[in-house]
């Protein structure tokens, strides 16, 4: 059986008072509400990890990063490495967000050393994928994203391989409140374990997560979780708000 998770990428979102009080919420009510076989992360931005951590800490909620540096240490002003989040007991990070690669030009290549680095330290890389509305319209999405992949992790020994989590978002869903529909969820994530399967073989490729990402919501949630290939979700917005990110993870 595949790993159900829903995790929440809080973005550059909250002070510190209010990620604190997020946190708790949803450690408390996922507690009471959400099924042990559901596994919960909440991605923080990097200076709430610690506290955040803390709260979650005899929970079973976990905690995930949302980048981390390519390299171990050094001179790199700014970063982060995945030893510092591995130190802190921080067990995931979103490797490869679009954003990420949109905005800080985050490429294929220096994704496969953040994923390298990542699994060296014990960290579950949230690895994501997706394409643009042009490159779906074009009709490239799936060799797109199947390139995404194979750049970035198939390198990997199928020990290290079974150790990653995969999040489609299609780009022209996340943020935009156009999601896509189940069917187009359900044939790109099916693609994308028909891919995995011919490097790593079916029985690796049926043990992998695959997360889908991109205005998922309370009210669509159900639809999209039944997919049979879709494992769960990489919540933006609704990940902001106890009520709507405990509500999604009940959804299955
Ligand atoms: P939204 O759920 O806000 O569309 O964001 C999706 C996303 O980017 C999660 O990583």
């Amino acid at each position: 059986m595949r790993k159900k998770i829903v995790a929440g990428n809080w973005k550059m979102n909250k002070l510190q008072a209010d990620a604190k009080s997020l946190a708790s919420e949803v450690v408390n009510m996922a507690g009471a509400e959400v099924s042990s076989d559901v596994k919960l992360i909440l991605c923080t931005p990097a200076i709430h990890l610690d506290a955040v951590n803390k709260l979650a800490e005899s929970s079973a909620v976990s905690v995930g990063a949302q980048n981390c540096h390519s390299k171990e240490s050094g001179a790199y002003t700014g970063e982060i490495s995945a030893s510092m989040l591995a130190d802190l007991g921080i067990g995931y990070v979103i490797l490869g967000h679009s954003e990420r690669r949109e905005y800080f030009h985050e490429t294929n290549a220096e994704l496969t050393e953040k994923v390298n680095i990542s699994l060296k330290n014990g960290i579950t890389p949230l690895f994501c994928c997706g394409e643009t509305l042009p490159q779906r319209e074009k009709g490239i999405h799936f060799d797109f994203v199947k390139q995404q992949l194979t750049e970035s992790l198939f390198h990997l020994s199928e020990e290290d391989f079974k150790k990653v989590v995969i999040a489609y978002e299609p780009i022209w869903a996340i943020g935009t409140g156009v999601t896509a529909s189940s069917a187009q969820a359900q044939e790109m994530h099916k693609e994308i374990r028909n891919h995995l399967a011919s490097k790593y073989g079916q029985s690796v490729a049926d043990s992998i997560s695959i997360l889908y990402g991109g205005s998922c919501k309370p009210d669509n949630a159900q639809e999209l979780f039944a997919c049979p290939d879709v494992d769960g979700g990489l919540i933006g917005g609704a990940s902001l708000k106890s009520r709507d990110f405990i509500d999604i993870a009940k959804s299955f």
